[in-house]
C-alpha cells in the first residue's frame, strides 16, 4: 500500500516526529532550512501530501492547497492562531484544519505577558540597559521611577484560555482589578475573579494595562487604532501578545511620539517579522524607551512547545487514522 505522505514545513520538537513515526505507513519529510522555508520549496515539497504540519508564519491559501492536490486530509498548525490558513478553501476541500490551543500555551503566554506588563512597570529592560552603560553613578530617589500594578486595573481584551490565565495572575497574584471585553458574558469567572464585561470603549477608558487576548479576524484587525487609543489613559500601556494586526501600527507609533499613553510592550507586529511597517518612517518602535519589543516568543517555553508539538501531530494521526482529533478548528 502506498505511504502517506506529511510534510514539516521546519524543525519541530522532536517528540512531534517520533509520535508520526511509529506509524509505518506514514512517510515524512521535513524542511530542515534554518531559515523559513522559500514559497517555491514549500510548494514542491507538498506535493502529493496527505498531511501539512505548518507554522504561523506560511501561508496555507489555495495555492498551496492546489500543489498538495486532492490527497491533502489534514493542515495541522503548529500554533493557537489560525489566521495564516484559508479555512474557507479548506472546508471547501473537505480539509481539516487543526491548531494547538492547551493550557500549557496559555499558561505560558499569561506568564509572558505578565512579565512584559511588569517590565513596562518598573522599567525593567530600560534600567538594565541604563546599568549596563555604566549610567549608575549614584541612588537617587526619583531614579527609574515606575508605578505598582497592585490595585491599578487590568483591561483583558479577550476573554478566551489565554485572557483568564492573564486575570487569574492580575487578582489573585497581584490585587489587580479585571474589566474584559468578550463575544460572551461569564458569570462564573466573574463571581470568582471580581471581574466585570464592559464595553471596549469603558475598558480603554479606565484600565491602566490593556492587554490584548483576541484571534485576528476582519473583526479584530486595527481594532486598537487612533480612537481607541485616544480613549486610553495618558498613564496607560498596552500589551499585544496576540497578533501584531490587532493593532494599527502606525496609530500607536503617533500615540507614542506623542505622549498619549504611557508605553507599549510587543512581542508581535504588523508587517512580522518587520518590527516596523514602514522602515522610511522616522518614528520607530524600537527607538522609545517605554516600548518593550520581542521576536513572538510568548509561548516559547519547552513546556508549551512540546505540548504544540503533541497536539499537532495527533491532529494529523486522528485526520489520517479516521480517530477523534484533539483540536480542529471548527469552521463555519
Ligand atoms: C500561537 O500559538 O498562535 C502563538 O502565537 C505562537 O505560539
Amino acid at each position: 500500500m502506498p505511504k502517506k505522505k506529511i510534510f514539516i514545513t521546519r524543525e519541530v520538537p522532536e517528540l512531534a516526529v517520533k509520535m508520526l513515526k511509529k506509524y509505518k505507513d506514514f512517510n515524512i519529510t521535513i524542511y530542515k532550512g534554518d531559515k523559513k522555508i522559500p514559497r517555491k520549496i514549500l510548494l514542491q515539497k507538498v506535493r502529493g501530501c496527505h498531511g501539512i504540519l505548518s507554522l504561523l508564519s506560511e501561508k496555507m491559501d489555495a495555492e498551496v492547497m492546489d500543489a498538495a492536490g486532492p490527497n491533502l486530509k489534514v493542515i495541522a498548525n503548529y500554533a493557537v492562531g489560525f489566521d495564516n490558513i484559508d479555512l474557507a478553501t479548506a472546508k471547501a476541500r473537505g480539509i481539516k484544519v487543526g491548531n494547538t490551543p492547551c493550557n500549557e500555551v496559555s499558561e505560558s503566554v499569561a506568564e509572558f505577558t505578565f512579565s512584559l506588563l511588569m517590565s513596562l512597570s518598573r522599567r525593567i529592560v530600560e534600567s538594565d540597559k541604563y546599568t549596563r552603560l555604566g549610567k549608575y553613578e549614584e541612588w537617587k530617589p526619583m531614579l527609574m521611577l515606575g508605578r505598582d500594578v497592585y490595585n491599578k486595573t487590568i483591561g483583558v481584551v479577550g476573554l478566551g484560555r489565554i485572557g483568564q490565565q492573564v486575570c487569574r495572575r492580575a487578582t489573585k497574584g497581584f490585587g489587580m482589578k479585571v474589566l474584559y471585553t468578550d463575544m460572551r458574558r461569564n458569570p462564573q469567572f466573574e463571581k470568582e475573579y471580581k471581574a466585570k464585561k464592559v464595553s471596549l470603549n469603558t475598558l480603554l477608558k479606565n484600565a491602566d494595562y490593556v492587554s490584548l487576548h483576541v484571534p485576528l479576524l476582519p473583526a479584530t484587525r486595527h481594532m486598537i487604532s487612533t480612537k481607541q487609543l485616544k480613549i486610553m489613559k495618558k498613564t496607560a500601556y498596552l500589551i499585544n501578545t496576540a497578533r501584531g494586526p490587532v493593532v494599527h501600527e502606525k496609530a500607536l507609533l503617533k500615540a507614542l511620539y506623542a505622549n498619549q499613553i504611557a508605553g507599549a510592550a510587543l512581542d508581535v507586529f504588523e508587517c512580522e517579522p518587520a518590527i516596523d511597517c514602514d522602515t522610511s518612517d522616522r518614528y520607530e518602535l524600537r527607538k522609545l524607551d517605554n516600548v518593550i519589543i520581542t521576536p513572538h516568543t510568548a509561548s516559547a517555553t519547552i513546556e508549551a512547545r512540546d505540548a504544540m508539538a503533541r497536539i499537532a501531530a495527533n491532529n494529523i494521526i486522528a485526520a489520517l487514522k479516521g480517530k477523534r482529533a484533539p483540536a480542529l478548528v471548527k469552521i463555519k
